[in-house]
């Protein structure tokens, strides 16, 4: 039975080929002082740059730019963020990237007026917003994270060697969000598949929790199949603009908080995720796929009949003649099968993890309550053993 719940989401978003254009109308409704966040630099590669440059000089716009965001933000970028958005007094952060760039944008946007340490305040100690929030606006280049319409925001400490998310409410999703299909079509393949991956992560941990029938679980199976389809034609053809604008759409719908409504959800395998990050630094969707299958199969049999559920409805497993755990283990086959054709990281070591580092890893990772299983340390370093 569904629980009770309220939903509201927000953020406006645009999307289409034409999606940019409406980056005019909404910046009217702020100040002069943009601070324009973005990566490494492959906007000014693929021309996306000038394009938003030249609609904030033509909006009047005084443009203050915090450039270098690099992929999982870290606590000191986070700082220097902080300083700009300060100093020039910014009226909006404009985020023109992927899913860190979002993040960052979202953790400057409630850290520059922080008095506190936002490290601390946010991350450690898990406490609500009390400052004033700069809005962020967000102009997407990769799909993956949903960042563009959640309130989540990941920092990594890697002195602390901790990477945590947190998930704050609608006062921090993004005003809006600018999603064109096209603007993903230069990312390197690895990114992209990865970013494919992160999507069906975030399915699958919404997922794989509860035995009762809910509606959120119909779409949930409903977004994966879209993803399966649409992830195989794009890795033959990265320029097929229906299959990329499906996944950009189930991206977003995949962790946009809808499909958690009215039940539990695990998150383990982000949590492992997270932990192989802060002590890699590797790439989050490739950090999911390495652990995702020997996770799943260590839980099977905690979650039977969900997991025959996944293989019937999402992989198409015929049942006739089969026990409720060869059913299971068949759909389980599909996805290990699916996921070495999309050409993701499939074990740790291919991620520079060795088995000295598995103790260090299970002690950073958090350990979540709403799944089929609790795990204990014992369990996270067999499933860390089984990943290398
Ligand atoms: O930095 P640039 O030069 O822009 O290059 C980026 C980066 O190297 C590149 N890229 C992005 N768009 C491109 C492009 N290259 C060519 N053409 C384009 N159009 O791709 C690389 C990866 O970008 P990044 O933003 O790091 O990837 P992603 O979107 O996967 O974001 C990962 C971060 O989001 C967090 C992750 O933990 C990680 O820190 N997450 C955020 C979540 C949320 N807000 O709800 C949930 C997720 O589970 C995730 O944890
Ligand atoms: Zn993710």
């Amino acid at each position: 039975m569904l629980g009770n719940f309220k939903y509201s989401n927000p953020t406006k978003l645009y999307f289409g080929e034409d999606a940019l254009s409406n980056l005019k109308v909404e910046l009217a409704s702020y100040g002069t002082n943009v601070q324009l966040v973005y990566g490494g630099g492959s906007i000014k590669k693929n021309g996306i740059y000038e394009q938003v440059i030249t609609i904030l000089k033509e909006c009047g716009k005084v443009i203050f730019e915090d450039s270098g965001v690099m992929p999982n933000p870290t606590v000191e970028k986070l700082a220097e963020g902080c300083q700009i958005a300060r100093e020039h007094q910014v009226d909006l952060i404009l985020a023109v990237g992927g899913g860190s760039v979002c993040d960052y944008a979202k953790a400057v946007s409630i850290s520059a007026y922080c008095e506190d340490d936002p490290w601390e305040k946010y991350y450690i100690r898990f406490e609500d917003v009390t400052c004033k929030i700069i809005p962020v606006g967000c102009v997407l280049t990769m799909v993956g994270t949903g960042s563009e319409m959640n309130g989540g925001a990941v920092i990594t400490n890697h002195k602390q060697k901790l990477k945590i998310g947190h998930v704050f409410g609608d006062n921090v999703f993004p005003k809006f969000s600018i999603l064109n299909p096209k603007f993903t079509y230069s990312l390197p393949k690895y990114q992209m598949v990865a970013g494919c991956f992160d999507i069906m992560s975030h399915i699958l941990e919404q997922y794989f929790s509860g035995e009762d029938d809910t509606t959120s679980d119909y779409i949930a199976e409903g977004l994966l199949r879209s993803l399966i389809t649409s992830s195989k034609i794009a890795v033959k053809n990265p320029e097929d603009y229906e299959a990329r604008s499906n996944i950009m759409w189930t991206a977003t719908w995949a962790l946009n908080t809808l499909i958690a409504m009215g039940k539990t959800t695990d998150w383990e395998v982000h949590m492992l995720g997270q932990a192989i990050g802060a002590h890699t630094d590797a790439t989050h969707g490739m950090t999911l796929s390495a652990v995702s299958i020997p996770y799943y199969k260590y839980i099977m049999a905690d979650g039977l009949q969900k997991f025959k559920r996944y293989a019937i409805h999402v992989w198409d497993v015929d049942p006739s003649g089969k026990t409720d755990e060869q059913i299971a283990r068949e759909g389980l086959d599909r996805m290990e099968t699916y996921m070495k054709e999309l050409g993701l990281v499939m074990n740790l070591s291919e991620l520079g993890v060795t088995e000295a580092m598995i103790e260090p890893i299970a002690n950073s990772t958090l350990i979540m309550e709403g799944g089929y299983r609790i795990l204990n340390h014992e369990d996270i370093v067999n499933i860390l053993t089984n990943s290398l």
